[in-house]
């Protein structure tokens, strides 16, 4: 079975290409050209770089992706290729359209011209948020209102679109996951999570004073990366394409997250103050480690999300469960503190 995976050299990118080897695929991927070289470094932690073929290129170029997929005549195809932070979006809403959106219509319209039809089966990497307000205190399933409140959901939203237009129209087998948030040691910097976990270890090796964070309330759905990706294979091995949730069904919100971070580096969080004054200080120490930062704040913010995954339970043979929210903190905290030995 032969793969193309844009977005290869991301998070989800790295552990869908050594989950993928490890069934034997033959893995091609999209890489950005720069002019320091290829990005492969988080792939290079997981997968012996020789085992991928490497093709420089770029979503947003329409000739270019036509042309990979006409020379590498996939079986599969993993969309995975996006400006992924949400933050970064409302700066760059121009640049979130040209890579999801249209990035997306690239890859289905290229395969549509090339005939693909009956031989590539595709995965777009759809997100929880298409949904964003939707959140009422049931979890959210695939037939929940999609209401995105950043330019990233926006764009997303178009995608997951074009994808079910694609599959109803001409046949295409092409499945959206709408996964919630997932993470681990190769999640971005500047994703809550990670930063969260590289400041602990930053803060416990005396490297760092404090961690500044934008809205502590938010909660999120997290779940592990390596989990979700095993999804993203799973959906394209069904008879027909079709959406899927990927969540855990449980969230938790960043301060919660932040005080089970600090606490696997032997740190325990008290919270003093209110609003923007609000800090959080070592309780042994009474050292002040976690402070607020307006400008992390969103000018829209996606208050809560949780997924009800019960589809993907039934229909993929999903566990939401088998990562904990502890475990997973313990292992990004571990990996981080490690990094500066
Ligand atoms: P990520 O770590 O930010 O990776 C994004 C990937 O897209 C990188 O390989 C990046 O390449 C590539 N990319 C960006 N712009 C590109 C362009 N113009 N042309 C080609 N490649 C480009 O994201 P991730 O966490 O792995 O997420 C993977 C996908 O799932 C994304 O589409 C994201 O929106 C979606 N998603 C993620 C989550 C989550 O919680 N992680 C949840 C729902 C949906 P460079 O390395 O060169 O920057
Ligand atoms: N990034 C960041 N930095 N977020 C912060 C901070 C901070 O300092 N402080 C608080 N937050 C809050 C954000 O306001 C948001 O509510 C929450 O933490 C999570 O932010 P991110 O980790 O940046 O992730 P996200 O939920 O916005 O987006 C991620 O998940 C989506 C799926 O729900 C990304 O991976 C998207 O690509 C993905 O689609």
């Amino acid at each position: 079975m032969r793969a193309f995976i844009t977005g290869i050299t991301g998070q989800d990118g790295a552990y869908l290409a050594q989950y993928l080897l490890s069934l034997n695929y033959e893995v091609h991927g999209l890489v950005r050209y720069t002019s320091q070289g290829l990005n492969t470094k988080k792939l290079a932690t997981l997968v012996n770089l020789d085992e991928v073929t490497f093709h420089i290129g770029d979503i947003t170029d329409s000739l270019r992706i036509q042309k990979l997929l006409n020379d590498i005549q996939p079986d599969e195809i993993y969309n995975l290729a996006a400006l992924s932070h949400v933050h970064i979006s409302f700066d760059n809403p121009k640049l979130a359209l040209d890579t999801i959106a249209l990035g997306t219509l690239n890859i289905v319209e290229s395969a549509r011209n090339l005939g693909l039809v009956n031989r590539t089966k595709i995965f777009q990497a759809s997100t929880s948020e298409l949904f964003g307000n939707s959140y009422d205190a049931a979890a959210l399933d695939e037939t929940s209102p999609m209401n995105p409140v950043s330019p990233y959901g926006t764009a997303k939203l178009y995608a997951y679109h074009l994808a079910k237009n694609y599959r109803q129209a001409y046949g295409f087998h092409i499945s959206n996951g709408i996964c919630f948030n997932h993470e681990s040691p190769l999640r971005g910097e500047t994703f809550v999570t990670r930063k969260i976990t590289k400041a602990v270890a930053a803060i416990k090796k005396g490297q760092q004073d404090c961690l500044f964070l934008g809205n502590l309330e938010a909660r999120r759905d997290w779940g592990h990366a390596k989990d979700f990706v095993r999804m993203m294979h799973k959906m394209l091995q069904q008879k027909q394409g079709d959406d899927y949730v990927i969540a855990t069904g449980k969230s938790y919100s960043i301060r919660e997250f932040a005080v089970k971070a600090f606490a696997v580096a032997g740190f325990d969080i008290i919270w003093q103050g209110d609003a923007e004054d609000e800090v959080g200080i070592d309780q042994s120490t009474g050292k002040i480690l976690i402070k607020i930062d307006p400008s992390y704040k969103r000018p829209n913010e996606l208050h809560a999300l949780v997924g009800n995954p019960q589809k993907a339970i039934d229909q993929l043979g999903w566990n939401p469960h088998s990562i904990t929210i502890d475990n997973l903190i313990r292992e990004m905290v571990e990996y981080d503190l490690n990094l500066l030995t």
